[in-house]
């Protein structure tokens, strides 16, 4: 077990002697987590296969789920890229930095192991001061994937990153909270119209204005297990987002779905089941059940977005033997939420109706 070190940083104005300390660490071939505006990374060289790997290690992520490069130029991307589309140009204009990974096919000083062996890399400029500064100061592209252990809660906060992984990295950068807390879109652009693989902090909606076509993998929408190939969409098949609880996610419209939860409330509790539930601020009054937590409200899916992986982790502090969740309208962040959610409960998904 190695000794992490924890270094706090500015978010607006990022101290650059520890900004300094951390990129030496990357340098080094070491494992510094930082923030984003979407999630907490853990970031390595994406050039240095050691690195790289160790990385892998320390999340125990399975080899098959190739992390996203984080750039601090748009254009780096050249160097990683075989071909950068007119489409990715656009897009990079208009949404770099910020919360958008798009797919690329890759170029040969990506090593194998930064994208598991495929012909394409993932690549994504992220819109947090400490990031850029890191990434810069770093000189080097970073390999990024979220700072949780493989099939937890992505980290929102510092603290969540040592709950997974203190004793497994070398330094936490802790610039408090994050602000989306869903991770970014994941679009593929080698395919033609362009794919969205993961539902994230750019949405759907605000993609197919610039792009005119623009396709929802099966996968990103689906509200059970969808068989995946393994060549095109490597994490999907993978758990995720899960909490040590069980989870159920009920879904239909907001009166029925509130009766169908206090029904299930009623069920486990006979069981003597710690009862948790998942709710929003226009429900939150309707449960007994033993914790109630709101995402926020329905009208404001950014807030919803913003709570959802915080409540994950704070269900099982509070040791509750099974969470049942409300789910929330599709549309805007709420796609990202919804995949989330439904990839947390493993799927076991109830439509509610009377
Ligand atoms: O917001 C985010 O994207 C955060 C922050 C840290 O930037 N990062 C993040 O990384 O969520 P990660 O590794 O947890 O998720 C990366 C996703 C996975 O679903 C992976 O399968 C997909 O991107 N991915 C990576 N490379 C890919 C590729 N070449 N083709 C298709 N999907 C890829
Ligand atoms: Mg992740």
């Amino acid at each position: 077990m190695k000794k992490t070190i924890v270094l706090k940083v500015d978010a607006e104005n990022p101290e650059i002697e520890v900004i300094r300390i951390a990129a030496d660490t990357i340098k080094k071939g070491g494992l510094v987590a930082f923030p984003t505006e979407t999630v907490y990374g853990l970031g390595a060289d994406a050039l240095n296969p050691k690195a790289v790997k160790a990385l892998f290690k320390a999340k125990k992520r399975p080899l098959d789920n190739p992390p996203i490069v984080h750039v601090g130029h748009i254009q780096d991307v050249y160097r990683l890229a075989r071909e950068v589309p007119p489409k990715a140009e656009k897009l990079m204009e208009k949404f770099w930095p910020g919360p958008l990974t798009l797919i690329f096919k890759r170029s040969e000083i990506v090593p194998d192991v930064t994208v598991s062996g495929l012909d394409t890399v993932a690549v994504r400029m992220p819109r947090h001061k400490v990031a850029l500064a890191l990434i810069r100061e770093s000189g080097c592209p970073i390999a990024a994937p979220s700072a949780n252990l493989a099939g937890r809660p992505s980290p929102t906060t510092a603290n969540h990153v040592l709950e997974d992984l203190n004793g497994r990295i070398d330094v936490v950068l802790d610039a408090g909270p994050t602000n989306i807390g869903v991770e970014s879109t994941v679009l593929d652009l080698t395919v033609e119209p362009p794919q969205i693989l993961r539902p994230g902090g750019t949405p759907y909606e605000v993609l197919r204005e610039v792009l005119g076509r623009v396709e929802l993998h099966p996968v990103a929408v689906a509200d059970k297990k969808v068989h995946v190939d393994r060549a095109r969409s490597p994490g999907m098949k993978h758990r995720h987002y899960a909490p040590k609880a069980k989870m159920i996610v009920i879904e239909g419209d907001l009166e029925t779905v509130v009766k169908k939860i206090a029904e299930l409330v009623d069920h486990y509790k006979q069981r003597k089941m710690k009862v948790g539930v998942l709710a929003t601020d226009e429900t939150i009054t309707s449960y007994k059940a033993d914790v109630v937590k709101s995402m926020g409200s329905r009208k404001r899916l950014e807030e919803i977005a913003k709570n959802l992986f915080r409540l994950l982790r704070e269900f099982d502090s509070e040791g509750v033997d099974i969470i049942i969740a409300e789910g929330v309208p599709t549309e805007g962040l709420g796609l990202a939420v919804m995949n989330r959610l439904r990839k947390a409960c493993g799927y076991r998904i109830v439509k509610a109706s009377d």
